[in-house]
């Protein structure tokens, strides 16, 4: 193992991560001796990975699908946002410690402070669409940012009322179309988190008419960087956020931890992984 600090992603697969590229990209911008791999294990030898990962030389790593459950059962120090989430995905080690937390939100959340600066003076009310595994972050970090009143609509009723149960003080339910078009008319900031959207073409249950001229839109798919949700809400004259860039201030928590830098999210890293996306790689 190399005597340059090292950290990895652990997911099953793993192949198309693009949390390599991101780091290896900012440890050449500030000219740091690190490494950061890619480690793909399968779930049966994630918990041997995980105690053997010191001694193979790992000051800590993201973990990904489908170890995030699994890794917070297995790290001994999880912050506030992991014990709220009960799943992690930045790992480090603190005097022989390891330690977890959950750095999706703040991606979420930092996302959109670069992009629609002062959106979260517009969040007494917000509508969420999905209720997948992002949504969960996305609703804590909403929340901790001061949200007020957060609606949910789902394909899935049984999924949105999980998130209901969880953050009954902030969550509703939109059951109904006209509960919707409620929500619409009511948010400050709408956001899809439905996979809808990754095949360029599907979008959920759009009502931009109805939403007030200053509600902010964003989406967390971001193949294509603009999707049908986005460019609908645009059609309207709303402000939108990409949901590129969560993929990026996510992990700019690790790499801060393990190297002691907090980066940068430029132009020239989007387009890197935006030419690797369109490559295929
Ligand atoms: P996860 O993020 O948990 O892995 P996912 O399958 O990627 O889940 O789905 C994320 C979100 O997209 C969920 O809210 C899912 O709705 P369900 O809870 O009903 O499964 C939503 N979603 C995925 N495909 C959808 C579709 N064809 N129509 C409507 N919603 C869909």
């Amino acid at each position: 193992m190399s005597s340059f600090p090292s950290a990895c992603v652990i997911g099953w697969p793993i192949a198309h991560s693009r949390s390599p590229l991101i780091h290896g990209y900012w440890l050449k911008q500030h000219g740091l001796q690190g490494l950061y791999a890619r480690e793909g294990v399968a779930p049966e030898h994630f918990t041997h990975f995980i105690s053997h990962m010191h001694e193979r030389g790992y000051i800590g790593a993201n973990v990904t699908i489908p170890h995030k459950e699994a890794a917070y059962h297995l790290v001994q120090v999880k912050d506030d946002i992991a014990l709220r989430l009960k799943a992690v995905n930045t790992l480090w080690f603190e005097q022989g410690n390891l330690h977890g937390t959950n750095s999706d939100g703040i991606g979420f959340t930092r996302s959109l402070d670069h992009q629609l600066p002062g959106w979260d003076q517009n969040i007494a009310h917000v509508l969420i669409l999905g209720a997948g595994g992002a949504t969960r972050a996305i609703v804590d970090a909403l929340i901790t940012r001061g949200a007020g009143r957060i609606y949910i609509y789902n394909r899935t009723i049984e999924n949105a009322l999980a998130l209901q149960d969880q953050f009954f003080d902030h969550v509703s339910i939109c059951t109904s179309e006209v509960e919707l078009q409620h929500a619409y008319q009511a948010a400050g900031l709408v956001v899809n988190t439905t996979s809808l959207g990754l095949d360029g073409t599907s979008c959920p249950p759009v009502y931009f008419q109805l939403c007030a001229p200053k509600t902010n839109v964003t989406d967390i798919v971001y193949t294509p960087l603009e999707t049908p949700f986005l460019k609908a809400a645009k059609l309207h004259g709303l402000r939108t956020a990409h949901g590129l860039d969560m993929l990026f201030y996510q992990a700019t928590v690790g790499f801060e931890k393990w190297f002691g830098v907090l980066p940068e999210v430029t132009e020239e890293l989007r387009q890197l992984v935006l030419n690797e996306i369109r490559a295929g790689t």
